[in-house]
């Protein structure tokens, strides 16, 4: 395992992406336990992107419980059909909110938050995990990085 991310800052979100996501797969390589892994996949987002809140939120019984995250303390439980996340859950498919405040029901951890992406994960075509990233900028998130954190919410549906 590399003890170091390599990413230019200065590279474009894409190259940034393109860069990130074999070190992560190399993160990840060899190890089976789930919680390591979104542990590692975390951090990796959080400092190879500069992301201001990035976790994931696991499907217990009939909530989404705070699991492995990099940023400020966060919301631990949310509810099917509330906020983003309990939103991506419901419908089970990836929402990129530009404006957080005009999101109505958004759930706000940190009132720096202003624009997120959630992604769903999927076993047995069930939502079993959800991937929040969040940044302190409106408008932050688009079809980039659906394209490249679906990717990582791939390989997360791959480990179990
Ligand atoms: N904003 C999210 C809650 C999670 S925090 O952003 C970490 C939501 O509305 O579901």
């Amino acid at each position: 395992m590399a003890e170091e991310l390599i990413i230019s800052q200065s590279a474009s979100k894409t190259e940034k992406y393109e860069s990130l996501i074999p070190q992560i797969e190399g993160l990840i390589y060899g190890e089976t336990d789930l919680v390591a892994n979104l542990a590692n996949i975390a951090s990796a987002l959080k400092y190879g992107m500069d992301f201001f809140w990035v976790g994931f939120y696991l499907v217990k019984d009939d909530e989404l419980v705070l699991g492995p995250f990099q940023g400020p303390i966060a919301c631990t439980r949310i509810r099917k059909g509330k906020g983003v996340c309990g939103t991506t859950w419901e419908k089970a498919e990836t929402i990129i909110v530009e404006d957080v405040d005009q999101f109505p029901g958004h759930i706000a951890c940190s009132s720096d938050s202003k624009s997120e992406i959630v992604l769903p994960a999927f076993k047995n075509n069930e939502v079993f995990l959800l991937l929040d990233v969040d940044s302190t900028q409106i408008a932050d998130f688009d079809e980039t990085d659906k394209h490249f954190l679906s990717r990582i919410m791939k390989l997360i549906e791959g480990m179990v």
